[in-house]
Order: structure tokens, then sequence, then C-alpha cells
């Protein structure tokens, strides 16, 4: 049996290797407008991620408020990055459901001058922590082909390939594959 523990996970705080500390904790109801800025400023940068459209107020707190009933229904594990008070980073494992609720399918992003400074590879650590103790064995993630930091960051980690969708992404004008990696915890 599949333990059933994806419970808000203890913040905790880290010197980013510029000196910055981090803070990591779960996510809450008054991170909207921060959500809200977080995920605009990916979306301005044309980051490599599967939304390429702004959200709106409304729109971002229907998302909030979901993601907030997941985190309590034991089925999401949602970790934030935190600066000077600011989110600069969100990530998730989702588990999945039924005869797959052993999996967790993970997601990350970092804000653009937050990059390069340890606190992808500090979340995806965590990530795998909390997963193990939620009981989940395998997580999955997927990424743009042309994505060759998140695919080092999550080589490092000691994700594999397991496949390629080919032409799966369509962003201004092009095809992309999407790769699929694998872990077991
Ligand atoms: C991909 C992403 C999550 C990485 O997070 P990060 O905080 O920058 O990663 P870290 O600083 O911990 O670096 C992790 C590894 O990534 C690689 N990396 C980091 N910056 C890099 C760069 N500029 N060029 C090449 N590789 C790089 C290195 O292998 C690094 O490990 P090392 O420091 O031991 O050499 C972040 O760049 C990001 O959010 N990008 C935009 C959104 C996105 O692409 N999300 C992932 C969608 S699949």
């Amino acid at each position: 049996m599949v333990p059933d523990a994806m419970s808000p996970i203890e913040s905790r705080t880290f010197k980013a290797k510029d000196g910055r500390e981090v803070v990591l904790r779960s996510i809450r109801w008054e991170d909207l407008d921060d959500c809200i800025e977080f995920i605009n400023s990916l979306v301005e940068e044309g980051a490599d991620i599967l939304r390429d459209t702004k959200v709106s107020r409304e729109e971002e707190a229907d998302w909030l408020g979901k993601r907030l009933a997941s985190v309590d229904k034991s089925e999401l594990i949602d970790i934030i990055g935190e600066v000077d008070g600011k989110m600069v980073a969100n990530s998730e494992v989702e588990k999945r459901s039924g005869l797959m609720s052993h999996v967790g399918y993970l997601g990350i992003g970092i804000k653009a001058n937050y990059r390069g400074i340890g606190i992808g590879t500090r979340i995806m650590q965590t990530l795998k922590e909390e997963s193990k103790k939620a009981g989940l064995k395998i997580l999955v993630l997927d990424a743009f082909a042309t994505n060759k930091t998140a695919q080092a960051l999550y080589t490092k980690m000691g994700f594999q390939d397991a496949g390629r969708i080919p032409k799966a992404i369509y962003k201004n004008g092009k095809y992309t594959d999407l790769i699929r990696m694998t872990l077991e915890l």
C-alpha cells in the first residue's frame, strides 16, 4: 500500500552560492500576488514552460485555490523558494491516482535573476526527500529538448532519459520535442 502523507513541508533556510538566504516552504494563500508576478515573469521572458500567455488575477486565484486544496488532500507537494520575502521559485510533485499512486509528476521554475546559484538543486533534493516520505516510488518529468540547463539539473539529480515525444511543443512557429525523464526513489 502507498502511504498517503503529502502534507505541507516544514520551512527551511539555506544560503545560495551568491550568499543570499533562501527560504523553502509550502505555498500559502497569501502568496497569490507573488504567484502572479512569478509566473508572468517566466511567460514574459519566454522560458521553456508550457504556458505562453500571462495569467489574470482571477485565473491565478482559481489555480492557487485548487492547488491548496490538492495539498490539503495529500495529492500535491508544492515548495516555493523565497528571497527577501519575495517568491523566486515554485515547484511541485503531483501524485498520480489509481494504479499510478506511487508515481509523482515533477515541475520546477526559478525566476530569471536567481538561476545558477543552486536553488534548483536544493529544491530538487527537497522534492525528492518529501516525495520519498510521502511513499512515492517514481518521479517523472518532461523538459523541452532545447532546455539543456534543466536537463543538466535533472541528470545531476539522478533522472534518466525515458523517451522523447517528437514535436510535442509548438512555440513561436516552431516544433520542439519533449524529453521525458524518470527517477526511481
Ligand atoms: C532549469 C532551472 C530550474 C534550473 O534551476 P537553477 O536554480 O538555475 O539550477 P542550479 O543553480 O541548482 O544548477 C543546477 C545545474 O544546472 C546546470 N546549470 C545551471 N545553470 C546553467 C547554465 N547557465 N548553463 C548550463 N547549465 C547550467 C548545471 O549542471 C548545474 O549544476 P552545477 O551547479 O552542479 O554545475 C532554472 O534554470 C529555471 O527555472 N529555468 C526556467 C524555467 C524552466 O526551464 N523550468 C524547467 C522546465 S522543464
